[in-house]
């Protein structure tokens, strides 16, 4: 059976693939380099704007999977710490749905004005415990904000996209302070102190910036006014 080994060169941005081929033959032992439009090569730095503008259509439509599952896992959570009694966790979980419904909302903008098909999401998610759950949120809000939106900022930055900038910052922003609300949970729950938690949240209607207690005259992301903010206190 022949045993095939390919080398990736980069050069300025273009990625030849060498052919080598280790069987007896001697005329297959090196191939002439083929150029290939494969971009999963290149590190974001490495994207020209052509390849970014495409790239950050991938990343939008991954970005709208993403929350459009979150929200509902969220959501299906929010019922489980209503099952074991956890009252401010699951107002937690609630509120913290809605912002990620507002962050599919947005995402799914950026596609219809890029005249781009949104993708059909069948979110898939399994329901644990509270415990379980506050650790699989803190886990995604996590993968969120170190990896997944500072990549994509980047992307949509070399593309110019404004729109999805502005899409994915709003996204980017808030599930840092999502990742701060559910480590708070977690260790009030580990800690026997639940009853301590906020019990009243208010959502940005524009950019889903969550607020515990009490909402400022303007969103502190968006701008938006706080007289807009959708008042979460009853499961
Ligand atoms: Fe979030
Ligand atoms: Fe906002």
């Amino acid at each position: 059976m022949k045993q095939l080994m390919i080398t990736a060169w980069m050069i300025t941005g273009t990625v030849f693939l060498f052919s080598c081929n280790n069987s007896t033959e001697k005329d297959s032992a090196m191939k002439t380099p083929v150029e290939t439009k494969d971009t999963s090569f290149k590190p974001t730095e490495m994207l020209d704007s052509t390849n970014a503008i495409a790239k950050t259509i991938e990343n939008i439509q991954a970005a709208f999977k993403g929350e459009t599952t979150a929200s509902a896992k969220y959501a299906a959570y929010s019922k489980k710490a209503v099952e074991e009694g956890l009252h401010e966790i699951a107002l937690l979980f609630k509120a913290a749905s809605k912002a990620e419904n507002i962050h599919a909302n947005n995402h799914k903008s950026v596609l219809m004005e890029s005249g781009v098909a949104v993708p059909v999401i069948v979110p898939e998610f399994t329901v644990k415990s509270s415990q379980e759950n506050l650790e699989d949120a803190i886990k995604g809000e996590t993968y969120e904000t170190s990896t997944m939106y500072p990549d994509f900022l980047k992307t949509a930055n070399v593309a110019g996209n404004q729109l999805a900038l502005i899409s994915l910052n709003y996204a980017y922003k808030t599930e840092k302070k999502h990742k701060v609300m559910y480590e708070a949970a977690l260790a009030a729950l580990l800690n026997n102190t639940v009853k301590s938690l906020p019990s009243v949240f208010y959502i940005c209607p524009t950019c889903g910036n969550t607020y515990e207690s009490k909402a400022p005259s303007r969103c502190g992301i968006s701008m938006t006014s706080g007289d807009k903010f959708i008042k979460i206190i009853t499961l």
